[in-house]
């Protein structure tokens, strides 16, 4: 069939068709805005899962919800090697300089800048990379104690400040937020913990691999009072059926149940192989309907693209001691599994273990869901490293 007029959007952050079964959490999220927004307290949001649930996407629609609500929005992408205070810093000075243009002065917009200012002086200092002008003397004593979790929300404060001074709400949107070390979440936390006491109109909406089991004491319980979690998972089986068939639907083409249970078989409903499987199927069907023989001849193509891109970019950054460690993982299956179990096959200690483990989760390939257990990151891995590393012969390590 036509591959101009396929539906189907695999890729990171890609906009699918059709936003199936997250309509709770998008309703969520607007009480959550309307609420702010009349100073009303509210808890903030972060949506964890694993990689390809489909938290980007949820993100953006939850951006363009906060548009609607006539939100100030900052968009940041955490990264693996880049701090929190000198990514953050541009986009708060971006927001505060619009609503420095509104017109009349705000005192209150200009004690940001000088905030920021101050915050701006002791990150350049801790960093030496980041330069920002904003042609302002900074507030002495204000955030530029170099301890984030003091700085942190004094400037967030100082900005929710700014926006009820000019009668708008800002909303602060992360994603891979499980990028940002314990420290930082610890202070992003405190910061909201600070803005909600006040009732200032900002929200921060969060998108990560789950971070909570990761935090520990006073940033654990503040993070469990302050925030909502909502798991974004696997579609159920009627929600996945729905996903393949209305934006076929759309365009005149049907598929077979046989055929949607299929792909519900070999994806498990998480939307990323959904998409990858409604676009090869469209792609390899003469006509409608798509036919379970079709999905079985696209699973011979999908399993190699998911193996040479969503697969391979990870399994490439991976050192031999590190791709062991998961080889012996996918031998015990989907997981979530106990370090000593993984131990046992590589034949050896747990305890030699532990650097290898707390790299993969800085690197994202594993979390740990519950104290002492370990899973993947990405929905059927296990499935994948056995296919790379057919035969359990372990790599060389170094
Ligand atoms: N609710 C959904 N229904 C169907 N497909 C979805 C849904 N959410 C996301 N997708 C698809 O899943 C893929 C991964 O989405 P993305 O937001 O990048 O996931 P994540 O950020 O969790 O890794 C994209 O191709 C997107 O189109
Ligand atoms: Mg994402």
């Amino acid at each position: 069939m036509d591959p101009i007029k396929n539906p189907f959007s695999p890729g990171a952050g890609s906009p699918p068709p059709e936003l199936v079964g997250r309509a709770p959490t998008l309703e969520e999220a607007r009480i959550l805005l309307g609420r702010i927004k009349q100073k009303r307290p509210e808890k903030s949001m972060l949506l964890t899962g694993l990689r390809g649930v489909g938290k980007t996407v949820l993100l953006n629609e939850i951006e363009y919800l906060a548009r609607g609500q006539e939100y100030h929005t900052i968009f940041i992408e955490a990264h693996e090697n880049k701090a929190l205070g000198p990514l953050v810093a541009p986009y708060l000075r971006r927001l505060l300089f619009d609503l420095d243009r509104i017109s009349g002065v705000s005192h209150k917009v200009k004690r940001g800048l000088a905030v920021l200012r101050s915050f701006i002086g002791t990150i350049s200092l801790a960093i030496g990379d980041i330069t920002i002008e904003l042609g302002i003397d900074p507030e002495k004593g204000s955030a530029d104690s170099g301890d984030l979790e003091i700085d942190l929300p004094n400037l967030f404060v100082a900005i929710g400040e700014a926006c009820e001074d000019r009668n708008c709400a800002a909303a602060i949107l992360i994603d891979e937020i499980q990028y940002f070390s314990q420290k930082e979440l610890g202070a992003l936390i405190m910061a909201m913990h600070k803005v909600q006491q006040k009732k200032l109109p900002l929200a921060l909406f969060g998108a990560g691999l789950p971070i909570l089991p990761g935090l520990a004491g006073e940033s654990k319980s503040y993070a469990e009072r302050l925030f909502s979690f909502p798991n974004i998972g696997a579609l159920s089986e009627k929600d996945a059926a729905k996903a393949l068939r209305e934006p076929a639907q759309a365009v005149g083409v049907t598929f077979e149940e046989p055929a949607l249970e299929e792909i519900f078989r070999l994806t498990k409903g998480y939307p990323y192989f959904l998409q990858e499987w409604g676009y090869q199927s469209w792609n390899l069907a003469h006509a409608s309907p798509i036919t379970l023989l079709t999905v079985q001849a696209a699973t011979a193509t999908v399993i190699p693209r998911l193996d040479q891109n969503f697969f391979r970019v990870r399994f490439d950054r991976l050192t031999p001691s590190e791709k062991n460690f998961l080889r012996a993982m996918a031998e015990l299956g989907p997981g979530p599994h106990r370090l000593k179990d993984i131990a046992d096959i590589l034949d050896i200690k747990a305890t030699s273990l532990s650097r290898v483990r707390a790299n993969l989760i800085k690197k994202g390939m594993v979390y740990s869901p519950a104290y002492g257990d370990i899973a993947f990151t990405v929905p059927l891995f296990d499935e994948f490293m056995v296919r790379a590393m057919p035969d359990l012969i372990l790599l060389q390590t170094i």
